[in-house]
């Protein structure tokens, strides 16, 4: 069953959100897509809404104004905007939200090569967004492994997603919403330090998609049934 809180993504104008959004619209849920632009999140809200169809529950805002209207958060923005972003979307955060964050810290963002990260002093993207948030605030970091090339196509996704949390409500919505992704088993990966490791391995699958052209994902294996969601 669609949760019936609305899920705002944050820079959903981008790749990542759009086919998150578009997943998500699909099965129900209500989304928001946020940009610093409202013009150019109508605009991709009305794209996404004319792929799933006028049943399609999504709207586009400006980022500050998407905080508002929702407590669930997806930020998909480059690690090269995410701090900024948060600062000024902090007095907008409603306390007592869930953001989850699918930052990846890539070095491409300051001229290196895709195929690496940055390091973060915090230990990853995620824990620098759990700074930056206002109290109240929980976060969860999910997503970084899957393709948006694939997200925003048709087939099943054929990917596990890894969340990782500190907060059990974050991990549990987290979780929740990852297995409404067509394809995908949810799993729970522990404390949001081990966030570090999930935006390293989109580093190795950029590298392997050129390597192998293609959009790899990741499959974990070997657990029992309900380590899966
Ligand atoms: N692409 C993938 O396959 C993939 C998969 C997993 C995770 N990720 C991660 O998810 C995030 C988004 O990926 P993406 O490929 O969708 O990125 P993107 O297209 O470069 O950016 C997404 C959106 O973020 C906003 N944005 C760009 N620069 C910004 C800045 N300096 N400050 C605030 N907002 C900014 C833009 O929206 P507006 O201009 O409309 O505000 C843009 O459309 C990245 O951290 C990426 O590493 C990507």
């Amino acid at each position: 069953m669609p949760d019936s809180r609305p899920i705002a993504i944050l820079g959903g104008t981008g790749p990542a959100g759009t086919g998150l959004a578009l997943r998500w619209a699909r099965v129900g849920e209500t989304i928001i897509i946020g940009s610093r632009d409202a013009h150019r999140a109508q605009e991709a809200a009305d794209k996404i809404k004319s792929k799933v169809g006028d049943q399609a529950r999504i709207s586009g805002m400006e980022n500050s104004a998407a905080c508002a209207a929702a407590d669930v958060l997806v930020l998909t923005v480059p690690f090269e905007g995410q701090a900024t972003l948060l600062k000024q979307l902090k007095p907008a955060i409603r306390s007592g939200s869930i953001l989850i964050d699918a930052t990846v810290p890539l070095a491409a963002g300051v001229g290196g090569r895709a195929s690496r990260t940055l390091g973060v002093w915090q230990g990853s993207a995620a824990q620098q967004a759990a700074e930056l948030v206002p109290k109240g605030v929980t976060i969860a970091a999910a997503f970084h492994n899957l393709s948006a090339d694939l997200l925003n196509g048709n087939e099943a996704l054929d990917c596990d997603v890894i969340v990782c949390s500190d907060d059990p409500d974050a991990l549990q919505l987290t979780l929740t919403l990852a297995a409404r992704l067509p394809g995908v088993r949810a799993i729970d990966g522990g404390k949001l330090e081990n966030a570090r490791i999930l935006e390293q391995i989109t580093a190795l699958l950029i590298g392997l998609n050129i390597r192998h052209k293609g959009h790899g994902g990741i499959r974990i294996t070997g657990f029992p049934p309900e380590a899966y969601r």
